[in-house]
């Protein structure tokens, strides 16, 4: 099997071609699509009609899987390791739960003291037009700080909570579950630049959807400074648009990078996708 990489954008991301996701892959191949993986952050791979237990075998070989006991309401009601993401409505015809997951820019888990170092969405239905996902490299990102923005914040921590990051979509989501989910997950601090563990790098890890506060700071003080990183790291040259095909997955690595659902959907338009996340290793601190 050659396995062969085509850049989809500037900023990040390439699709790949040669593999089929249906099949087990060789140990080598695993190792040449984790090397591609690091260097362009986020994969595509085209037309993989893959079962839930293939996109789980797949996704494992990149390290323990998320059950996602933490948004238990939320998962496959067989397979504990795929979170769906969809908008299609309950059996009883209310509103999906998490039809707005997702919508502010974010870093899988970051809320967590283990945020997932990948995640892998596939795409099971989606509108003819919109239901796109957004994604930057938040390597570029702090690379092109000035020196003096990047002495200013590389000691620094800042709060992530998950509350927050369900603020302004949890009018739609039942209370009890979203209290639960709450209770589960108290806010932790993250360091503001977090070094990426295999390659070295670093990168800006805050992010509109999840960072409340700069450690240390006033809040005045805090908010300018955040809402200053929050444009620049989002730029639209360290970004990647995907328009969703069916059968796309989706590889992104969450910790040199961010993403968020569009909300480009027309009314009713179904939008359906099952996602597995990867476990990190620990980076957060608890919150004092
Ligand atoms: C997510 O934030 O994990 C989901 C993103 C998407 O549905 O595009």
């Amino acid at each position: 099997m050659t396995i062969t990489f085509k850049r989809v954008s500037y900023g990040l991301g390439a699709e790949v071609q040669g593999v089929d996701l249906r099949k087990p892959l060789a140990d080598a191949d695993v190792a040449t699509i984790r090397q591609g993986w690091l260097e362009h952050n986020i994969l595509l791979f085209r037309d993989q009609d893959i079962t839930p237990e293939q996109h789980i075998a797949f996704s494992a070989r990149f390290g323990k899987l998320d059950d996602h006991d933490k948004l238990y309401k939320y998962r496959h009601p067989e397979h504990a390791e795929i979170f769906i993401v969809t908008t299609r409505p309950k059996a009883d015809g209310s509103p999906s739960d998490t039809r707005e997951t997702g919508v502010n820019w974010h870093s899988d888990m970051s809320y967590t003291l283990k945020p997932a170092t990948g995640s892998l969405l596939y795409c099971v239905e989606i509108p003819e037009v919109g239901g796109d996902t957004m994604f930057s490299n938040t390597y570029l990102a702090y690379d092109t700080l000035s020196e003096g923005m990047k002495k200013l914040i590389d000691p620094l921590w800042a709060v992530h909570s998950y509350a927050y990051a369900i603020h302004d979509t949890e009018k739609g989501r039942n209370p009890e579950v979203a209290k639960a989910h709450i209770d589960a997950n108290p806010p932790v601090m993250q360091p503001m630049v977090r070094i990426h563990p295999e390659t070295g790098r670093k990168a800006l890890y805050v992010s509109e959807g999840a960072t409340t506060q700069i450690v240390g700071m006033t809040p005045d003080e805090s908010n300018g400074i955040l809402q200053y990183l929050f444009r620049h790291s989002v730029i639209p040259e360290y970004t990647y648009r995907h328009p969703w095909r069916p059968r796309d997955l989706v590889m992104w690595d969450n910790r040199c990078t961010m993403h968020k659902a569009l909300r480009d959907r027309l009314p009713g338009a179904i939008r359906h996708m099952h996602r597995t996340t990867i476990l990190g290793e620990p980076c957060g601190k608890p919150l004092v």
